[in-house]
């Protein structure tokens, strides 16, 4: 008799807008050697267009609607309680607009990854295209991080590097960002579903051995 195939480790995908890296996920997720599957996706906002595409994918959503919370401790309880009705191996954050708490957070250590669009440490919170172009950056891009207590702040597991054209404005610097988050996002969760990357004390881990410094695609 054959023996069932190991389960493929379960993703949850938590979204506020376009849900672009979302999509990323969805059509990776199709490729027949795709090592995870996507369990739901989640909202914080109603309107969400990544609700859409998630529904269109046949996957389950939910929202838990901000605004209909007092605190950020009430609206995390509520989410972590979604969550955990799907008690996912890997919650993926993909424009996710909400600064989550310190409970929240360490519930989940080390199966939170998020991107954000810019090459940490360098830009940590919003506006970071407009403050690369100010600052006179040749170099700007997005990063794959570990979710830790410290906002924008834990682990950077992979960077992929954009150029700063003369030309360039915010706009069109976060259209090629967002170009290359769409490829690197898969890839890192590839890994995390084939066990490669984990979440040592004060780094990521790669194959077994700390990453003391994020992988790096460069522009093509
Ligand atoms: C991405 O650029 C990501 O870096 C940032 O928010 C944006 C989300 O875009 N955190 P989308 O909703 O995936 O299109």
């Amino acid at each position: 008799m054959k023996a069932d195939p190991a389960p493929q480790p379960s993703i949850l995908i938590l979204a506020s807008g376009s849900g672009s890296n979302l999509q990323a996920l969805i059509d990776a997720s199709r490729e027949r050697d795709f090592p995870g599957k996507i369990v739901a996706v989640g909202c914080n906002r109603p309107q969400a267009f990544a609700l859409e595409r998630a529904a269109q994918a046949n996957i389950e959503t939910f929202v838990v609607d901000h605004t209909k919370h007092q605190s950020r401790e009430e609206f995390d309880g509520a989410l972590m309680a979604e969550i955990l009705r799907h008690n996912p191996d890997l919650i993926v954050l993909a424009g996710f607009m909400r600064i989550l708490t310190t409970d929240f957070v360490r519930a989940f250590r080390g199966k939170l990854l998020n991107v954000h669009p810019s090459l940490l440490p360098k830009y940590t919170g919003l506006n970071t295209h407009q403050r690369a172009l100010d600052a006179g950056e040749a170099i700007h891009g997005t990063s794959i991080h570990f979710v830790t207590e410290e906002l924008d702040g834990g682990p950077v597991i992979a960077q992929a590097e954009v150029q700063v054209l003369p030309e360039d404005t915010a706009e069109s610097l976060e259209e090629r960002v967002q170009a290359r988050e769409h490829v690197l996002y898969p890839i890192v969760i590839r890994w995390f579903c084939e066990g490669r990357i984990q979440l040592g004390s004060d780094f990521a881990m790669f194959d077994g051995e700390l990453l003391k410094s994020p992988m790096r695609l460069p522009d093509n």
